[in-house]
This record gives structure tokens, sequence and C-alpha cells, in this order.
């Protein structure tokens, strides 16, 4: 079980990574042209919403699942003094929560957003903030 949760949270994380890029590039494009935010963009952000929330779905099983986790929660202490598993438990988890929140604001404010530049800039800021808080604590290493 925690190995298929562990590698669907690890091919679904490029799908993720992917979708959020794009939807912060149709952003910047977007924001600076006199383009109309259309249903493909918003599709685009929809989807980019729906991965980042299944690898948020995906990454509280596996604080719950994981090895990793387990002996880290069972003696914190220790487990905070380790970057390694300090990153993996607490600031990986902490900031992709904080970026999944960034996305459903984001999602949710791109489509009520008046005027197609404002829809545009709102999808840029959310979701590019998102992608940001995302990458600085992206276990680059386990990825590839
Ligand atoms: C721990 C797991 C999850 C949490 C805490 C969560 C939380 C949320 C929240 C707070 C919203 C915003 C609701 C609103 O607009 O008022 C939302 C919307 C949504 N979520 Fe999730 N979600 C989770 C997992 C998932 C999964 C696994 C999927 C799909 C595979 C998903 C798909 C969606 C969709 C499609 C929306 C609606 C977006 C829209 O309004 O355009 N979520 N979720
Ligand atoms: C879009 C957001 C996210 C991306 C791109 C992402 C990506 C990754 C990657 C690439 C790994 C390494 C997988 C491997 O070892 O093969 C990983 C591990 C992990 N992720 Fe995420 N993740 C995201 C969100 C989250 C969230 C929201 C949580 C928790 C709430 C979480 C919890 C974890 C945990 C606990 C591990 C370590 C599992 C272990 O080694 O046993 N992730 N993540």
């Amino acid at each position: 079980m925690y190995s298929i949760i562990l590698q669907a949270h690890h091919w679904i994380a490029f799908i993720a990574l992917a979708l959020l890029a794009y939807a912060t590039i149709n952003g910047a494009i977007g924001s600076n042209s006199e383009k109309v935010f259309d249903d493909s963009h918003r599709k685009i952000n929809l989807f980019a919403l729906i991965t980042t929330h299944t690898m948020l779905l995906l990454g509280i099983v596996l604080l719950i699942i994981s090895p990793v986790a387990q002996t880290a929660f069972a003696d914190m202490g220790a487990a905070m003094k380790d970057g390694a598993v300090r990153k993996a438990v607490v600031e990986h988890p902490t900031m992709n929560i904080i970026a999944a929140v960034l996305v459903t604001i984001g999602n949710a404010k791109s489509k009520k957003a008046v005027g197609n530049g404002r829809k545009f800039k709102v999808s840029m800021i959310f979701f590019g903030l998102a992608l940001l808080l995302i990458l600085s604590r992206l276990p680059f290493e386990k990825l590839f």
C-alpha cells in the first residue's frame, strides 16, 4: 500500500508541476495582452487544482503510513535535527499544504475576477507563488 501511494505521489508530481507551470505561463502571457480568458484557460487552472489536491490527499496519506514519517513522529526532537527527515516530513508537507491553499484561492479568484487581464494576473500570482513554494521544498534528488 505504502509503495503504491508513494509511486502515485512521485509520478503525479510531474503532472502537477507541469500544469502549475502551464497555468502560470498562461497567466503571465495573458496579463500583458488583449487575450480573452476562455474555457481552455479556466480548464488548465482547474486541472492544476485537481492534480495539486490529489497530491495533497496522497501526501496526507503518506504522512500517516510512511515509515519515514512514523519514525520521525516517534521522536520529533531527533527528526528536527536531521535535515533530510525534517525536509521530508515537516518542511515539504507544510510548504505544499500552503501551496494547495494558494492554488484553491487562485482558481476561485480567477473565476470571480472581472476582466480578462485580472483573471490572467490572479492566475499568474497564485499559481506562480504556489509553484515557487513547492519547488523550494521539492526533493529533486528523489524525483530524478
Ligand atoms: C485532503 C484532500 C483535499 C482537501 C483538503 C480539499 C479541499 C478543497 C477545498 C477547500 C476546495 C474549495 C471549495 C470551495 O470552492 O469552496 C476544494 C475544491 C475542489 N477540489 Fe479539493 N480537496 C482535497 C482533495 C481533492 C481531490 C483528491 C480532488 C480530485 C481528484 C479534488 C478536486 C477538487 C475540485 C474539482 C474542486 C472544485 C474547484 C472549483 O471550484 O473550481 N480535491 N477542495
Ligand atoms: C504538488 C505538491 C507536491 C509535490 C510536487 C510533491 C512531490 C514529492 C516528491 C517528488 C516526493 C519524493 C517521492 C519519492 O521518494 O519517490 C515526495 C515525498 C513526500 N511528500 Fe510530497 N509533494 C507534494 C505535496 C505534498 C503534500 C501536500 C504533502 C503532505 C501533506 C506531502 C508529503 C510528502 C511526504 C510525507 C513525502 C515523503 C514520503 C516518504 O519518503 O516516505 N507532499 N513529495
